[in-house]
């Protein structure tokens, strides 16, 4: 079943491109406007909402946080990102008019299960971005937008993580659309932007793959990662953080870039390895500059640094210890082909510890208890 691959989870990382074509297929039509008429919600209840609540727990949580930085920006509503177990046990406040977005691979995540009910309850319409036809969560929500990343069998989450943040998009660009908060011309433009990108997570994959994994021999005896990315680059670093330590048992923590100066700096000494994600330099990217100045700040205290930027970004090449390059795409796609880098390096550095990485300790790959 594995065909040909080591471990599912290789094979997966290797299925992010199909992950993102097939999530795409079929949900515009040939003028390209978006077509979500398998949701069942009637448009004029979408006109309504005025929040979106996106429920979810580790990795599909932080589908959600770059979900809500494009979503905003598209529709100009509110979207709070929320752990489906903090969620349930605050007193969240929820209307009619609010829709709770629960994103599950499995469809069986207990604490997001939980979350839905009881968003329910207080009369919020539910929509599911689910993995898997037919499983618990999509059966208990108001509506479902499925994604198409096929069967994922490694306790890590990969494929999905892609697949989940394309399928918010096109809930974000659907709402875009019935809301008219952006042009119909863009909403074109960045459906083509959209298919584009697994040509660029494929170049990644066949272009990237001898760098990551020298990188991860030249790290293998590291004890801690710590991981930086400022806007949609900061779910990428929680991801990439989350991914080493969850498969090679290795202590990492993503930051918020910005956040560097107010606590984490200290944790970096001489050797200390330090993932930063950083963004396009192109438009004159303010956040690019401020995210190399960080690059800057740890290097200064004799971090290694390891950078996934842009092709042609000179600034990466002058200030990283080593560079992961990826191909040029708008900024709110960038965490699509960001997040594989990180995905291969992690499996580099758990197959060189020897571990089970499809099935690595203490962890189940659907969470069905609180
Ligand atoms: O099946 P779900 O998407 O609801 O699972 C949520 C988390 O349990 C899951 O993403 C977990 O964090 C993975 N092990 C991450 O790789």
């Amino acid at each position: 079943e594995k065909g040909g691959w080591d471990s599912f989870m290789d094979k997966e990382i290797h299925e992010d491109p199909a992950a993102v074509s097939n999530t795409l297929l079929g949900r515009y039509d040939e003028s390209g406007d978006l077509d979500l008429d398998e949701v069942h919600i009637d448009e004029e209840v979408f006109r309504q909402i005025d929040k979106i609540i996106v429920v979810a727990c580790g990795t599909a949580s932080y589908a959600g946080l770059v979900a809500k930085y494009a979503i905003e920006h598209w529709v100009r509503i509110p979207v709070e990102v929320e752990l489906a177990h903090e969620f349930r046990y605050r007193d969240p406040i929820l209307t009619p008019r609010t829709l709770v977005v629960a994103i599950s691979q499995s469809g069986e995540t207990m604490d997001t299960l939980m979350a839905l009910r009881h968003a329910r309850e207080q009369g919020s319409r539910v929509l599911a971005i689910c993995n898997t036809q037919g499983s618990t969560i999509p059966r208990e929500s108001d509506a479902v937008l499925y994604t198409h990343a096929g069967p994922e069998v490694a306790v890590a989450s990969t494929k999905a993580f892609l697949a989940q943040i394309v399928a918010a998009y096109l809930l974000g660009l659907y709402l875009a659309q019935v809301k008219g908060t952006m042009y119909r011309d863009e909403i074109h433009q960045t459906i083509d932007s959209l298919k584009a990108m697994p040509a660029k997570i494929q170049k990644v994959l066949d272009g990237q793959a001898e760098v990551i994994s020298q990188t991860a021999e030249r790290m293998s005896k590291a004890r801690s990662f710590l991981f930086l990315g400022r806007h949609v680059g900061y779910p990428v670093a929680l991801e990439g953080a989350l991914k080493l330590k969850e498969i090679a048992y290795i202590f990492t923590e993503g930051f918020a870039a910005g956040e560097l100066k107010h606590g984490p700096i200290a944790l970096v000494e001489p050797g200390e390895p330090v993932v930063v994600i950083v963004p396009s330099a192109r438009g004159r990217n303010v956040l690019h500059d401020k995210v190399i100045s960080a690059i800057e700040e740890v290097k200064a205290r004799g971090a290694f640094t390891i950078v996934v930027a842009e092709e042609g970004d000179p600034d990466a090449d002058r200030y990283a210890d080593v560079v992961f390059w990826r191909p040029p795409c708008p900024t709110l796609l960038s965490p699509l082909v960001d997040v594989v880098p990180l995905q291969l390096f992690a499996l580099d550095m758990a197959r060189l510890k020897g571990l089970d990485v499809d099935k690595p300790r203490n962890l189940a790959k659907s969470v069905t208890v609180e």
